[in-house]
């Protein structure tokens, strides 16, 4: 079996919301899983309780194949879990360069980017090097030196995912990628993220169908916090509750 991660009847609440209600979600390893849904469905919930942001009131979490722990936030670069934020979310008052570098260093101090980094002078340049791999790799070597001020909004979520990608993780979890990029950028997005696949595993929240179609091996379906349905997209498009959740959206 070639699942990576799996959640198993997961429920989140805030008072007396359910903002997650028995959720089963497995992601496979080098597959684009798109998670879609009408606004307040709860996927980025659902991101923040894989982060460990907020605390499941029930859940099962598993990695290949082996019951886990609920992960809280701080072993989620151990257990190879990084994520971009919904919107940008940089420090503002670092370069783009120092952004990615600060976003591997809050784990340095542990696990395996211990023994990647050390703690030596000669460790700073690696991690200066690994930083500009990743900017690289999400198109923004480019940014190394700009402050988040200075880029454009789709140039600083290439910073955002360069932050990410830094810290080599298995699966990545991507909040609305594509959100407020324009058409091009959209299309450069969508082939990055399917390079990325051969490397990681991605779940990606986003609205645009036309990205998570072009995108994504499965999608699931969130609605007032529950899964309403999940397989390749050209078949949930069509289920009669998706059609239905999508309709209902401003009633
Ligand atoms: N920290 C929180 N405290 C209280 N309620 C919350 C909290 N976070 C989310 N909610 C509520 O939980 C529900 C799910 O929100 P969530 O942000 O997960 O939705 P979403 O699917 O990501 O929506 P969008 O597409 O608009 O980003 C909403 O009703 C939201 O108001
Ligand atoms: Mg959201």
């Amino acid at each position: 079996m070639n699942e990576l991660l799996k959640v198993e009847g997961l429920s989140v609440t805030f008072g007396g919301l359910k903002a997650l209600n028995d959720v089963y979600i497995e992601l496979h390893k080098n597959e684009v899983l798109g998670l879609i849904g009408p606004n307040g469905a709860g996927k980025t919930t659902l991101f923040n309780a894989i982060s460990g942001l907020v605390p499941p009131s029930t859940g099962k979490f598993s990695l290949e194949g082996k019951n886990s722990p609920w992960p809280k936030t701080h072993q989620l670069a151990k257990l190879g879990i990084a994520r971009t934020l919904q919107g940008v979310g940089l420090f503002s008052g670092l370069t783009a360069l120092e952004n990615v570098m600060v976003g591997a260093e809050a784990h340095a101090s542990k696990g395996f980017f211990a023994d990647l980094f050390g703690t030596s002078g000669k460790s700073e340049a690696k991690l200066k090097a690994r930083a500009h791999k990743a900017l690289a790799w999400a198109g923004a070597t480019a940014f190394a030196d700009k402050l988040p001020s200075q880029l454009t909004y789709p140039d600083s979520k290439r910073v955002a995912l360069a932050r990410a990608l830094v810290l080599e993780p298995k699966i990545l979890l991507l909040d609305e990628p594509a959100a407020g990029l324009g058409h091009d950028e959209i299309e450069k997005l969508a082939n990055l993220i399917l390079q990325l696949k051969e490397f990681y595993s991605i779940i990606v929240v986003e609205h645009n169908v036309e990205f998570v179609n072009k995108i994504s091996d499965r999608v699931y379906v969130l609605n007032f916090g529950e899964v309403i349905s999940s397989g390749p997209f050209e078949k949930v498009r069509e289920d009669p509750a998706v059609v239905a959740a999508y309709l209902g959206i401003g009633n």
